[in-house]
């Protein structure tokens, strides 16, 4: 008995798998067989890609909803082969080589979707088009056509346009106008356009237009002003220097503009006008050099702002006001080097600053909390600069901050607790191989050691001779000492003066150093370097004897000359000495400048 039974058992379930094949196939003339070669699934017949020696079924199964026929070489198609598909709603014929709009029978008004990208279209036909009344989406990608005259559309129900990467290189006024109740997505990257006419766009419900890799150097005012609806403007790589005043407005429900490499040089409140919801702005690989004083006031709800890789120099002060939600902020890959007080003044909800790849340095190295209004930021970009050395106050203020990259700088010294009101500190990048391992860096490795965080500390000592070469981790804490001082230490400081209008007046710095590195010199008034001041320098050899024995020193003066003041003349003067191991900073001299009959008014 036992043995019996798997084999009824098995008996029973291939009688019902039987069945089951017999119902499949028992739907006798509606069965859904599927035409050789092609493969299907579910609506789909899929005659794309057929290998050589292949052709293309003499009929097409009258249930096909989708059909895909791409990557065939078709040049011409037989409209028969459609003619009983009054199910049919998307077909793709991409990549053969049609030169037109082909005629896809009675049932083309039943198509919502028309894939004819990569093909040799030449034109648009209003005729070839008027059969596909449902038409949504027609994408005629990477063809020849050269223009969109006026006429060219019927009326269609037509959303999404694309054009990407054709031969246009006019589209005349009135062209879109057929599809102006509809059109939602129009997309126009490479082509040849170099003009675009004020009343070309009028397309009330278009979001998102993409005209990037074309010629267009200038864009006139309100040249975009019948975009109503327009969410998203995509012009990167169109040599673009000229946005006139006013050219983006009317964009009020804009939020993300791309003008990545162009060739813009400022950013003005003229062409910002109107962007009222822009969220965000790209503005990358530009040579943008200034941007102008309150340029951000038109776009109060920016919070993402890229100007990476362009000609900046110096951040303003203000230069980035009425940007108060603004989040990201990146001005990496510029010129960097002068960071006004005051110049991230207002970004009081900036989480991500990165200024990496710069010549930032005494930003770091002498100003007093120059991030401190950016008390949200949480990640800090300041890879690739020129920062030499790292004070208490370089971060004071940046309460969350929990990313700090400061890798890929020559860094020098670091102050005993540069890093400690960090409190939320997650993660510290650096690597220098130029440190100058005396007690001053005692701290380093002991604190690093203590933290939590994820670091990614790669330091090594550059002097004084004997651990050149070797980890700071790597130094044992006895081997920190200060036996010389090759850093410049300032030991004369300018003195605050005032003086006649028309006087002749002189600043005094001196600086002393054990080291025989070459020495440079700089004045600066009000945080910029003077140019082109009259300076003299000099520097005279010293003995001095301290507990370690006597060290030679070398002293330098420098005398910064200024004749003829003015009352421009006044302002905050400081010397800057620098050599190999770092620059030290004087403190700030204020000149007053008084006129003659001006001096009794003081005096009282
Ligand atoms: C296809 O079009 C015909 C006539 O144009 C219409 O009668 C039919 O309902 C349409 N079929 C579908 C599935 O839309
Ligand atoms: C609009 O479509 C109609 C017919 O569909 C056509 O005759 C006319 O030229 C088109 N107009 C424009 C401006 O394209
Ligand atoms: C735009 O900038 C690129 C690279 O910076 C330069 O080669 C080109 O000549 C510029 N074009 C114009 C029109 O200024
Ligand atoms: C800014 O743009 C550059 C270049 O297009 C890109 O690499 C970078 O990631 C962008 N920055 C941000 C914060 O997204
Ligand atoms: C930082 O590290 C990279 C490799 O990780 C190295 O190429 C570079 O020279 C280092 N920079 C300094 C300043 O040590
Ligand atoms: C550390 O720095 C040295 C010298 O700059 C470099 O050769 C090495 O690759 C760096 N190591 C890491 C892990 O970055
Ligand atoms: C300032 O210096 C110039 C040039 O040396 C000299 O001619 C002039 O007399 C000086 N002026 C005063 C007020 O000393």
């Amino acid at each position: 008995m036992r043995s019996s039974t798997p084999p009824r058992t098995f008996a029973k379930f291939a009688v019902v798998f039987l069945l089951l094949l017999r119902v499949e196939s028992g739907s006798g003339t509606n069965a859904r067989t599927c035409p050789s070669p092609c493969a299907c699934l579910r609506e789909l017949v899929d005659c794309g890609r057929l290998k050589r020696g292949q052709t293309l079924p003499a009929v097409i199964p009258e249930w096909t909803v989708e059909l895909d026929l791409s990557h065939n070489k078709l040049q011409v198609l037989d409209s028969t082969l459609f003619s009983k598909l009054q199910h049919l709603k998307e077909i793709k014929l991409n990549h053969n080589g049609l030169e037109e709009i082909p005629d896809l029978g009675p049932y083309a008004s039943n198509i919502t979707v028309l894939i004819l990208a990569n093909n040799k279209i030449t034109a648009i036909s209003e005729a070839q088009l008027r059969p596909f009344l449902a038409l949504e989406t027609l994408d005629l990608s990477n063809n020849n056509v050269g223009e969109i005259k006026s006429g060219s559309f019927p009326a269609l129900p037509l959303k999404n346009l694309f054009l990407n990467n054709n031969r246009l290189s006019s589209l005349e006024p009135g062209c879109f106008t057929n599809l102006s109740s509809s059109l939602q997505v129009l997309r126009l990257n490479r082509n040849r356009l170099s003009n675009i006419g004020p009343k070309i766009f009028t397309l009330p419900h278009l979001q998102h237009l993409e005209l990037s890799r074309n010629r267009v150097r200038r864009v006139d005012g309100l040249t975009f002003q019948h975009l109503p609806s327009l969410r998203s403007l995509k012009m990167q790589r169109n040599s673009l220097n000229r946005l006139m005043d006013g050219c983006f407005w009317g964009l009020s429900n804009m939020e993300v503009l791309q003008l990545d490499y162009n060739n813009l040089t400022e950013v003005s409140k003229g062409w910002l006008y109107g962007l009222l919801s822009l969220q965000q702005l790209h503005l990358s690989h530009n040579t943008i050099s200034k941007i102008k004083s309150d340029a951000w006031e038109p776009c109060p709800k920016l919070s993402e702002l890229n100007l990476s890789s362009n000609h900046l120099s110096r951040l303003d002060e203000s230069g980035f006001a009425n940007l108060g939600v603004l989040d990201r902020l990146d001005v990496g890959n510029n010129r960097v080097s002068f960071i006004a007080d005051g110049a991230f003044r207002g970004l009081s909800n900036l989480q991500m600053l990165d200024l990496q790849n710069n010549e930032i340095s005494w930003t770091i190295e002498d100003m007093n909390g120059p991030f401190s209004a950016l008390d949200k930021l949480k990640k800090l970009f300041l890879q690739r600069n020129q920062i030499r050395s790292v004070t208490k106050k370089s971060f004071s203020g940046l309460d969350a901050l929990q990313h700090l990259d400061l890798s890929n700088n020559a860094i020098m010294s670091i102050q005993a607790n540069a890093f400690s009101q960090m409190k939320n500190l997650q993660e510290l990048r650096l690597n220098t191989s130029s440190l100058l391992c005396d007690c001053q860096l005692k701290w380093l490795p002991i604190w690093v050691a203590e933290q939590t965080f994820l670091y990614c500390v790669n330091a090594s000592c550059a002097h004084p001779q004997m651990l050149q070469g070797r980890s700071v981790f790597a130094v044992r804490q006895e081997e920190f000492v200060c036996e010389d001082f090759p850093k410049p230490q300032i030991t004369v400081q300018p003195e605050t003066q005032s003086a006649l209008k028309g006087a002749n007046v002189t600043f005094v710095c001196s600086a002393a150093s054990s080291s025989d590195s070459p020495m440079t010199f700089a004045w600066k008034k009000d945080n910029e370097v003077l140019n082109d001041a009259e300076i003299h320098n000099q520097a005279h050899l010293r003995v001095q004897g301290g507990a370690g024995g006597e060290t030679e020193v070398t002293e330098y003066t420098t005398t910064l000359q200024l004749r003829n003041v003015e009352f421009s003349s006044e302002g905050r003067y400081q010397c800057v000495i620098s050599n190999h191991f770092g620059s030290s900073y004087s403190t700030k001299a204020r000149l007053t400048v008084h006129s003659e009959f001006g001096v009794g008014c003081v005096i009282l």
